[in-house]
């Protein structure tokens, strides 16, 4: 069964309440999202394996440590994963980006794909599947189906709010994705909004409505 993580670091903590305030304007929600993305990205990389190099500081040779080449793939949903990419290559600036399109039908709830663009090593990448919202799990379990099918193997899932509901899709349909969250809320409200949550990802991180 794949591990659920809830990154309660204080900063991450402190920013999801702004950004869950319906008060929070377009720009500063856009910041937040960035900036809670990067403090994410540093919690879930703590596992990035590292080697021994031998360096020359100015007073003498040192055996220090790097990252062991380890190749990662940032894959944001699209629309509103697109506001975490950002955050995370700052801190991951060699990774490549993959964009996966869905859209949830506000009816039915069920996503569509009509976007699909990859690295073309994604089978060597550890990807990061990156969305601020799993609400019903269908959009991140289309998405992982659609890398998998492509030859995707080593896949974790990152996002800001989940429903348990969620969760419980992923982990049943992916017991080999381990899945890191800001926060895990409560449930799904009629409509599929997350509750509390934050209302529409897109819109908020777009302006649009
Ligand atoms: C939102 C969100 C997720 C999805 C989560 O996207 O960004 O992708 O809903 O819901 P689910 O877990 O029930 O699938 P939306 O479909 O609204 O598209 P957008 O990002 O273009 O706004
Ligand atoms: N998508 C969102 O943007 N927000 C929710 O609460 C659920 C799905």
């Amino acid at each position: 069964m794949s591990k659920v993580y809830v990154l309660d670091h204080p900063l991450i903590q402190h920013k999801l309440t702004y950004i869950r305030d319906k008060n929070t304007g377009t720009k500063e929600f856009r910041a937040l999202v960035d900036e809670v993305s990067a403090l994410m990205a540093f919690e879930i990389t703590r596992d990035l394996p590292l080697e021994e190099t031998t360096i020359e500081t100015p007073v003498m040779e040192a055996k220090t440590k790097v990252i062991s080449g380890k190749k990662i793939g940032l894959i944001p949903i699209l629309r509103a994963g697109l506001g975490m990419v950002d955050g995370m290559l700052r801190l991951i600036p060699a990774a490549k980006v993959g964009h996966v399109g869905l859209y949830r039908d506000p009816e039915t709830l069920t996503p569509t794909e009509y976007y699909i663009k990859l690295p073309s090593d994604i089978e060597e990448r550890d990807l990061i599947v990156i969305d601020p919202m799993l609400a019903t799990g269908g959009s991140a379990n289309d998405a992982i189906h659609s890398l998998k099918k492509r030859g995707a193997t080593n896949i974790k899932l990152m996002c800001l709010i989940a429903a348990p509901e969620g969760v419980e899709v992923i982990q049943k349909e992916h017991p080999d994705v381990d899945i890191y969250l800001g926060a895990l809320d409560e449930k799904l409200n009629e409509k599929g909004y997350i509750i509390p949550g934050l209302g529409d990802a897109g819109d908020r991180l777009f302006g649009t409505k």
